[in-house]
């Protein structure tokens, strides 16, 4: 399922379940670039700037284009997990990674051969909770129609 899969990516790219991830310097440190930080602050890294950032992804990063994902054969093709970094990277990376898109796909194959979902009001604004979880302000209300034929 190499589209589905791209097309997962494609949609936590843009919408991190972590959109914003904090972390507590424990002693005083120089980052690569050169930063100085203090024992005690906070740094903090942005899979949801980072995921819609033109300087990383080209100048459609705000699109929705599972394509970016795959090769010229139709193949997935993995990134840097320092670059689309929904997941963290180095040793800390998410542990359930692998079952996470397992379990997508399973319920994305299941739910969206049977049934059609539509926003439930279309003109209505859709605005996030700022948390550590991307979460929308009030829900995102939806009717599920069933699929012609199935
Ligand atoms: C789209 C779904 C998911 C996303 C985007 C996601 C993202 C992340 C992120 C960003 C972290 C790093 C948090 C941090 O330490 O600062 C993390 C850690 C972790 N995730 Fe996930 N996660 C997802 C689903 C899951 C699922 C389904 C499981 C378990 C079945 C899971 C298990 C874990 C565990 C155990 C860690 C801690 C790893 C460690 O600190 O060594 N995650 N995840």
């Amino acid at each position: 399922m190499q589209y589905l899969h791209a097309a997962l990516t494609e949609t936590i790219m843009l919408y991190p379940a972590v959109p914003v991830d904090p972390k507590i310097c424990f002693s005083d440190d120089t980052l690569p670039d050169g930063f100085s930080v203090k024992k005690g602050d906070m740094v903090c890294y942005l899979p949801y700037a980072m995921g819609r950032t033109k300087f990383i992804w080209g100048d459609d990063a705000e699109e929705y284009k599972p394509e970016r994902w795959l090769d010229g054969d139709g193949f997935f093709r993995q990134e840097n997990p320092f670059k689309f970094t929904a997941f963290q990277a180095g040793q800390r990376i998410c542990l359930g990674k692998e079952f996470d898109y397992r379990q997508m796909k399973i319920f994305s194959a299941v739910l969206l051969h049977y049934f059609v979902f539509k926003l439930s009001d279309d003109k209505k604004a859709i605005n996030y909770r700022t948390m550590i979880n991307l979460h929308i302000n009030g829900g995102l209300h939806v009717r599920v129609f069933r699929r012609q034929g199935n």
